[in-house]
């Protein structure tokens, strides 16, 4: 009986995810900020300008098994877990050198060996017609791009740290190390994005992947690029422009592109902030990620916050309709089978309250 109970108790608290530790946050927008998750990152960088330091939490994922990792271009990253430990001394402790790898990279029209911590292959699809496209620019934009070269900043490690990504293509590229994910939100748009260990993992004469992903299992709406690959249908919607569609549709969390959607392994919604008569204001973006991942890490449903972006994941149809539902279907899921790699963990009020049921 008190075992029953105490196990019942035990998947009530856990589900509830605990984000215990204060750490610094700075990046482009914030100085001196501070955030709660469940670990802290510091990342040193060193770029042609300057040397920055970029701090801030992490949540819903594990903490990496290196404290703080050197790579290639002199750029280290840390993690700990501990309030306030994201400071620069940090930076001083124990430190793991990654290991160099021979990738490829297209430089100029060339495929050359280059060295690097993690070799990357991205294919990026994206239907162009947008209009100002197609009058100056047509020649220019392929559709279909593929992009083969090592990890450059903020990807060598474990998980990826950088501020400095276009933000529309920093959301697709977040997770981890020997993984590749396809992620689309629109059926004009998908992004592969593979980061690989071994020697030429990303080599282009392979027609596979370095983890080949299955076929999808659920559908989701899909919310955000629709207009970015699509101008034209949206013209009879009087919009004059990009402010206008995100301002109209995308600040409306329930907002799904209709009569579209996708397919894949995960549902997500992506917020994102956006100004708008000089407010910050949310804007959601909604789609699909499969994944093959063959790391320490896993992706998993609930609620996610990596690299300063916040994604809400779950895996039944339609579930990211908006974040409550996403949430909702996210917590029944882990319920049925707990998948692990998710923040959740014990702390000592658990502990303690089990201990007294085991008395009673
Ligand atoms: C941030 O904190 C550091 C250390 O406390 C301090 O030296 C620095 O002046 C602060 N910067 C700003 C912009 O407040
Ligand atoms: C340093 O880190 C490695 C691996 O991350 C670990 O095995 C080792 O015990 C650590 N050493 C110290 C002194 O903390
Ligand atoms: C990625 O997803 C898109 C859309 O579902 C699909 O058309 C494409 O074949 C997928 N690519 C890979 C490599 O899985
Ligand atoms: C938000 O979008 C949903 C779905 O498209 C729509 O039903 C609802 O009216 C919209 N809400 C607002 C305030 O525009
Ligand atoms: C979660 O499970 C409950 C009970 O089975 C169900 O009523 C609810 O619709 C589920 N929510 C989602 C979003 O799947």
């Amino acid at each position: 009986m008190a075992l029953t109970i105490s196990i019942l108790i035990l998947v009530i608290l856990n589900l509830k995810e605990i984000n215990s530790v204060k750490c610094y946050h700075d990046n482009n927008d914030v100085i001196n900020g501070t955030c709660e998750g469940d670990f802290c990152t510091i990342a040193k960088s060193t770029d042609n300008y300057a040397i920055y330091n970029q701090r801030a939490c992490f949540i819903g994922i594990k903490k990496p098994s290196h404290t703080c990792t050197l790579d290639f271009s002199d750029n280290m990253v840390c993690f700990c877990d501990t309030d306030y430990c994201n400071t620069i001394s940090l930076l001083r402790g124990n430190i793991t050198i990654l290991p160099v790898i021979q990738c490829k990279a297209l430089i100029q029209t060339v495929y050359t060996a280059i060295p690097s911590n993690k070799c990357i292959r991205i294919i990026s699809y994206i239907k162009h017609d947008r209009y100002e496209l197609d009058k100056f620019n047509n020649d220019h934009v392929k559709d279909l791009q593929e992009f083969i070269s090592g990890a450059e900043r903020g990807d060598s490690g474990d998980l990826v740290i950088d501020a400095h990504i276009y933000w529309p293509e920093k959301m697709l590229r977040n997770f981890f190390s020997k993984g590749c994910y396809n992620t689309t939100m629109s059926p004009e748009h998908y992004y592969v994005y593979c980061r690989c260990e071994e020697a030429n993992c990303n080599t282009p004469e392979s027609e596979a992947l370095p983890y080949p992903i299955s076929p999808p299992v659920v559908k989701c709406h899909t919310s955000g690029f629709a207009y970015e690959m699509n101008y034209r249908k949206f013209e009879t919607l009087e919009l004059t422009g990009d402010l206008n569609y995100k301002q109209n549709y995308m600040t409306n969390e329930t907002y799904v592109d209709e009569g579209i959607e996708c397919q894949g392994h995960f549902c997500v919604i992506v917020p994102n902030k956006y100004i708008i008569d000089g407010e910050y204001v949310d804007i959601y973006y909604k789609g699909c990620i499969s994944a093959n991942e063959q790391g320490e890490q896993k992706l998993s449903v609930g609620q996610k916050y990596v690299n300063e972006i916040t994604y809400y994941i779950c895996n039944t149809d339609f579930c990211n309709i908006d974040i409550e539902t996403s949430l909702d279907a996210a917590a029944n899921a882990s319920t049925i089978s707990d998948n692990g790699a998710d923040g959740t963990k014990f702390d000592c009020f658990q502990i303690v309250i089990l201990f007294i049921i085991f008395l009673i």
